[in-house]
């Protein structure tokens, strides 16, 4: 293998940047040539590409987003587009490809490969909701991003006594609202992977209010519904003054975190490894400290999951 390309694709997540530099930067310390593709699949499908050097990526390791840009392509969810894809690639010499980006993107690799065209997908996403690892690139500084915003509307709720619904993303996973609420004491963690009922919820404000509690903060997942829906019905059920936060856009952005910045680093360059050792079809991720590799198919199988214990353990501290 020559030479290889590198794209983002779906929502951008902080320590992308970290991911692309490690991808070339190990490029070319092993001899290959390396070539990135912007806006995703949808500048796979335009021939968008262009060649890398090791100072194309000087000065990006602090910086949030993606300089290679990034888009959600619905036209390479079909054949032809998978094909003007492979096309591309074939004309510019590619002979592998690192695709950094959450579960849409891992889609996109996972037909590449089954097209014959060796792929390597990097988990970048702040919603930590791949399989086949503990961590995804951007789920940390995203983390941090809730809970500075928590602590700001923790202020502002003690001051004026009142009950805060906080919105979170995190698309059909409850991780950054799981571990945002138990790093910040929320009252109440509200996550799609677990049920819930909302007389449960309104029963534990109804304690905390009978032993004095003048403040709440309830933290909601997105995958469970609108933050503004719960507000209204804890407004409808009890007489506490309530207001609704929806954290939105801002979790995506930021210079990513130390731990970010060094994931990132360490799973592109086990992607460019994998490519030189012949491996397709697979994807990186980290296990307790390990890197590792999945075969893409039996990734995207597996459903996501939170940590349960932790989940219960946020309900113990809360009481
Ligand atoms: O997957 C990342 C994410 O930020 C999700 O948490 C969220 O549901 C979605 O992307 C928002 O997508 P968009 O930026 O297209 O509105």
């Amino acid at each position: 293998m020559k030479r290889i390309g590198v794209l983002t694709s779906g929502g951008d997540s902080p320590g992308m940047n970290a991911a692309i530099r490690a991808v070339v930067r190990k490029a070319i310390f092993h001899g290959l040539e390396v070539y990135g593709i912007s806006y995703g699949y949808a500048g796979l499908i335009n021939g968008e590409i262009k060649k890398m050097e090791l100072g194309s990526v000087g000065d990006i390791i602090h910086r949030g987003g993606t300089v290679l840009y990034t888009a959600r392509c619905e036209e390479f969810k079909t054949l032809e587009g998978q094909k003007k894809g492979i096309e591309q690639l074939k004309k510019f010499g590619i002979e592998g490809l690192v695709v950094i980006g959450g579960d849409g993107s891992y889609r996109g690799a996972q037909k590449l490969s089954e097209h014959g065209f060796p792929t390597i997908g990097v988990p970048g996403t702040i919603d930590n909701d791949i399989p086949g690892t503990d961590f995804t690139i951007g789920f940390d500084t995203a983390l941090n991003t809730v809970i500075d915003a928590i602590d700001k509307i923790r202020d502002t709720a003690t001051s004026h006594e009142r009950t805060y619904v906080i919105e979170v993303m995190g698309r059909h996973a409850g991780d950054l609202a799981l571990w945002s609420g138990l790093a910040d004491g929320a009252e109440t963690i509200i996550v799609p992977e677990a049920d819930y009922e909302m007389s449960d919820i309104i029963a534990r404000l109804k304690r905390g209010q009978e032993r004095g509690k003048k403040h709440s903060i309830i933290i909601v997942a997105e995958g469970v519904g609108s933050g503004f829906d719960f507000g209204n019905r804890i407004k409808e059920e009890i007489n506490l003054e309530t207001r609704v936060t929806v954290l939105g856009h801002i979790q995506r952005g930021g210079s990513p975190s130390g731990f970010d910045r060094v994931l990132a680093s360490r799973l592109g360059a086990k992607a460019v490894d994998l490519l030189l050792e012949g491996k397709a079809g697979v994807t990186v991720g980290i296990e307790k400290n390990e890197l590792v590799y999945h075969d893409i198919d039996e990734a995207l199988a597996r459903k996501h999951s939170i940590d349960m214990e932790m989940y219960k353990l946020s309900q113990q501290l809360s009481i």
